[in-house]
């Protein structure tokens, strides 16, 4: 036990956010598949899923991402694998969208009155605990935020098997998803960008890491 502790925090320490990856090395098939496979198992609020993901390998569309997305020019262009980590929009996470209905049919299973059950239990979520409801933008972003835990299990899973990452919010959102949607990536009635990630292997060590002490971070009541 105490080996795979040191095992798991070695892959924090080693995960960095990767500023250039080496263009010549390659994450192979099954490697990245496993990446995503921690991604798609995360977990999420309610359990419905609101990501999707994209692995954008064709240069030409990562070139014109290039020009809006400042906060990848070196990764961009090198990464093995470049990933768009979507969201789902308001209309797929009403109550009564099909998508709902078909993550509580389909994927999960629940009997027609479990399901009725869990739809009255999301509605009242969104009304009054969360009061996501007619506030567009703050349940695009509640989706957003499970997509993060995605990104987040797939940089430490990609780091147990040495490969690095970077996580990458530095684009213009807009202009992203308008290049995207001209191009017939995203349908953006449905869908919008959360964030994005690149994979691939470092071509330099980084700088040490920086970050505050225990004790600044973590406040226990007893
Ligand atoms: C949500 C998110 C967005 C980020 N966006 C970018 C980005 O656009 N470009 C970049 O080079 N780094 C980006 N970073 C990396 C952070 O700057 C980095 O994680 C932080 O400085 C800590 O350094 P470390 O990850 O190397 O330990 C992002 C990190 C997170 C979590």
């Amino acid at each position: 036990m105490d080996n795979t502790k040191e095992q798991v925090l070695q892959a924090y320490r080693f995960r960095h956010a990767c500023k250039e990856f080496d263009p010549d090395r390659k994450i192979s098939e099954a490697d990245f598949a496993y990446i995503l496979e921690t991604g798609r198992l995360s977990p999420s609020s309610f359990g419905f899923e609101p990501w999707q993901f994209v692995v954008l390998q064709n240069a030409d569309m990562r070139a014109k991402l290039l020009p809006v997305t400042w906060g990848a020019q070196k990764t961009l262009p090198t990464a093995s694998h470049f990933l768009l980590i979507l969201s789902r929009r308001p209309s797929e996470l009403m109550p009564d969208s099909e998508y709902i209905a078909s993550i509580s049919a389909q994927v999960q299973e629940l009997p027609q009155e479990v399901a009725a059950k869990k739809k009255e239990m999301y509605h009242r979520f969104l009304e009054s605990d969360f009061a996501l409801l007619g506030n567009d933008r703050a349940m695009f972003e509640w989706g957003c935020r499970q997509a993060y835990i995605a990104l987040g299990n797939m940089m430490t899973s990609a780091a147990m098997i040495g490969i690095d990452s970077c996580p990458i919010e530095g684009f213009d959102k807009e202009q992203v998803e308008r290049i995207l949607e001209e191009e017939g990536i995203l349908d953006r009635s449905r869908l919008g960008v959360a964030c994005m990630a690149a994979f691939g292997y470092r071509v330099r060590e980084p700088r040490a890491k920086t970050r505050r002490p225990v004790e600044q971070v973590v406040t226990w009541v007893n």
